[in-house]
Order: C-alpha cells, then sequence, then structure tokens
C-alpha cells in the first residue's frame, strides 16, 4: 500500500513542539503520519500520541506502517477533529492534559492523487466527491446538483474569494438542467467556458478556486477548525504548545483570530473602562505573525508553498 505525502514544515514542527522522552501530543490531521511518527519517536518509551483523521486510508496506513514496530505509543482515530474532546475521553486522557498538539489543515498528496476522490481539477474523469471522510459524508456533486445559484455563488464567492462566481453559478445551473455534473472534468469545462479567456487568471488553474471553495463547504473546513482550535488550548497543559499549519487565507484569519484573542486580558470593547468580561490571556503567541516554509522546502515540495505555520504556548492565566 501507498500512500504519498511529504510533510511539510517538519523541521520546524519539531523544533517548536519539542516533543521530548514521556511526553504526550496529539496529531489531529495524521495524513501519511510525517509529524505523527517523528514525535513518537521522540516521546519514548513512555509517551504517547493520539493520531486522528477522518481518511480511513490515512488510518489504515498508519496502522499497516506501525504494525510489528516500535510505535505502540500511536493511538489512532478515525474521526473529526471537531469532536477532539470526545476522542480524547474515548482513547487517552492523560492525568493534567497534553504538552503539544499539532494541526496540519488541508488536504494529503494522497488524497489529491487520488482518482476516486475528486480533489484535483487536473483529473478530468474522477467523480466530485471531495470528501476527507471518503464516501461517506456529502459530496461536490451533490452540492453543484442541488443548490441554487444564490447558493452557489456565495460558496464560491465566501469560501473561494472567486472574482466572477455569479457567473460560474448561473453556468452551472443551466449546465445541469441538461444533464446532471458528475465529473471534475466536467466542471472544469464549465468554469472555464464561463469566465472569459482574457480575464481568466494567469498564475493559477481557472478552476483553483471554485474546487476550493466547494472543498471547504463540503468539508465545513472553516467550522471544524473553529470548534477545535477552543477544545484543543482546553487539552494543552500550561506549557503546552500548539501549532497550526493554514494553506490558505480563511483558516489562517481564523487561526490568528483566536490567538490574537486568548493571547489577551480583557476582551471588552474599548468604550467600557472597566472590564466587565474577566477574560484571561491563556496563550502566548510564538514567534509574532507566521513561518514560512524555506525557499529551499517551497522549491523541493511545491505544495508546501502557501503554508503559514502560527505557533502558541499555553500559559496559566493571572488573575
Ligand atoms: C495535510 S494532511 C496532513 C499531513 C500530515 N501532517 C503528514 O505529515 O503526513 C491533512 C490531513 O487532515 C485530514 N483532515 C482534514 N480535515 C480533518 C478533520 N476535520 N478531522 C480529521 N482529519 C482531517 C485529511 O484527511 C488529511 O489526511
Amino acid at each position: 500500500m501507498e500512500y504519498q505525502h511529504t510533510p511539510v514544515m517538519l523541521n520546524e514542527i519539531i523544533k517548536y513542539l519539542d516533543p521530548k522522552p514521556g511526553e504526550n501530543f496529539i496529531d489531529c490531521t495524521l495524513g501519511g503520519g510525517g509529524y505523527t511518527m517523528a514525535i513518537a519517536k521522540r516521546i519514548l518509551p513512555t509517551g504517547k500520541i493520539l493520531a486522528i483523521d477522518l481518511d480511513e486510508a490515512a488510518i489504515k496506513n498508519t496502522q499497516f506502517q506501525i504494525s510489528n514496530s516500535q510505535f505502540l505509543n500511536i493511538i489512532l482515530a478515525h474521526d473529526n477533529f471537531k469532536n477532539i474532546q470526545k476522542i480524547v475521553e474515548k482513547y487517552f486522557s492523560p492525568a493534567g492534559g497534553f504538552d503539544g498538539i499539532v494541526f496540519d489543515l488541508g488536504l494529503s498528496r494522497a488524497q489529491l492523487k487520488d482518482r476516486t476522490r475528486g480533489f484535483s481539477f487536473g483529473l478530468a474523469d474522477a467523480p466530485l466527491g471531495m470528501n476527507f471522510g471518503g464516501q461517506a459524508g456529502e459530496s461536490a456533486e451533490n452540492i453543484v446538483n442541488s443548490r441554487s445559484a444564490d447558493d452557489l455563488a456565495g460558496i464560491f464567492r465566501e469560501y473561494g474569494e472567486e472574482k466572477f462566481a455569479y457567473k460560474i453559478a448561473i453556468a452551472i445551473v443551466k449546465q445541469r438542467q441538461i444533464k446532471k455534473i458528475q465529473t471534475a472534468g466536467e466542471l472544469v469545462k464549465i468554469i472555464m467556458d464561463a469566465v472569459p479567456r482574457k480575464l481568466q487568471p494567469a498564475r493559477i488553474h481557472p478552476a483553483t478556486k471554485v474546487f476550493q471553495a466547494l472543498r471547504i463547504a463540503v468539508n465545513r473546513e472553516l467550522e471544524n477548525l473553529r470548534s477545535a482550535l477552543p477544545q484543543a488550548l482546553a487539552l494543552l497543559k500550561p506549557g503546552g504548545r500548539l501549532a497550526v499549519i493554514s494553506y490558505h487565507s480563511l483558516e489562517d484569519r481564523i487561526v490568528k483570530q483566536y490567538f490574537k484573542q486568548e493571547s489577551r486580558d480583557c476582551l471588552c470593547p474599548p468604550a467600557i473602562p472597566i472590564c466587565q468580561c474577566g477574560h484571561l490571556a491563556q496563550l502566548k503567541i510564538i514567534n509574532k505573525g507566521i513561518l514560512r516554509p524555506t525557499e529551499e522546502e517551497a522549491l523541493n515540495n511545491p505544495s508546501s508553498r502557501s503554508a503559514k505555520l502560527r505557533l502558541a504556548v499555553k500559559i496559566h492565566p493571572v488573575k
């Protein structure tokens, strides 16, 4: 079985999460297991890592890799990280909390290249699936064939920041009256025909933004992240590290705002002179701003190019 994925910013993840023997971690997005394995090795002999993925193929791949290995300290959970609190209760809950939690959002190379999954606009005959969980959840095919033009345009605009959202939505609705849209290639053709050739973006494929938007909508990616971050913070012990890699600005904005909010005492509007909310900072942002892959990594692994890493450490709230 071959599951392809080159871990992104692995050196930085290991440097800042700094796993040590006996510590406990959560990898919320197992993928090809790059981070999980690197952390698992460093926390032996008593530390454990709980690794979560929605994709059964990712879970099976790591299961296969760790069978007959020293990695008895990897606990696999086939689930959505939005349920992280419940997952911890079910599988592994160390006294005092976790030493580090990592999210590497988005999708793996294995998912992108899988002809049965429909994530790539380059695989023309692929069915329009796009669900991280495989066939179990909603599909992009359902969305493009059932939503109104206004709904579709809203998805393309909100999750893809697509300039021609409405034009493309109208073209989809027209086309599906003739024939149900079923493959990536059919959708790509509709997009290419809808966007005037001379206005098509030069640096990216004209279907990039619509495909990103559909993937985000299918998997409810932004909602999952919004709901997982506060749970992750609650699961960390003071001194525990939180690392999030995102690949588009919508996710990065959520992480940035959450880190900013949780690194401040008092969230009252400036017009209120004495704090009413009692909010206390629980995070200290490490490395103000974002970390990006090195030029060398971006060159060797083009899918790392858009990666943005944000890091924070949990602190004791001070009253
Ligand atoms: C970029 S890959 C992770 C790669 C991994 N860091 C490595 O080194 O191999 C992202 C993974 O997150 C998974 N994923 C995305 N959203 C998820 C969610 N809400 N819950 C659980 N897994 C999710 C995807 O299925 C995919 O396998």
